[in-house]
């Protein structure tokens, strides 16, 4: 299945930007320094499906889920819900700015692709 290359030398701080890859949706967020405060002050063990940030972010600077609720598969809003990451509207779950699930339905984190970052500020996903 094919890789898929992106260039994210345009995103700015504070945006997220979704691409499509093998047919699913992908955020990349460029964090702000609150979103990465944000993502290191939770006590990891009461999480519902706990995971460091730095598990899911090679770089802090940058966070990169599969842009599928796991817990029907809607697709999550940008910049939304009570920790200003991703809500899903389909029954109400909010993420963090790791892309925790933190309240609501959904059972799992957002999904974490593989993914390679290149010296010149593009990523390739896959
Ligand atoms: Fe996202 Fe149900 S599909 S909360």
């Amino acid at each position: 299945m094919a890789n898929l290359e992106v260039d994210m030398s345009n995103i700015q701080e504070g945006q997220t930007v979704t691409v499509k890859w093998r047919g699913k949706p992908v955020f990349i967020r460029h964090r702000t320094a609150a979103d990465i405060a944000a993502a290191n002050e939770v006590d990891v063990s009461k999480l519902r499906d706990p995971q460091t940030d730095a598990e899911r972010a090679k770089d802090p600077n940058w966070l990169i889920v599969i842009g599928v609720c796991t817990h029907l598969g809607c697709v999550p809003l940008n910049n939304a819900g009570d920790y200003s990451a991703w809500f899903c509207p389909c029954h109400g779950s909010h993420y963090d700015s790791s892309g925790r699930i933190r309240k609501g339905p959904a059972p799992y984190n957002l999904e974490v692709p593989d993914y390679v970052f290149l010296d010149d500020g593009k990523v390739i996903i896959g």
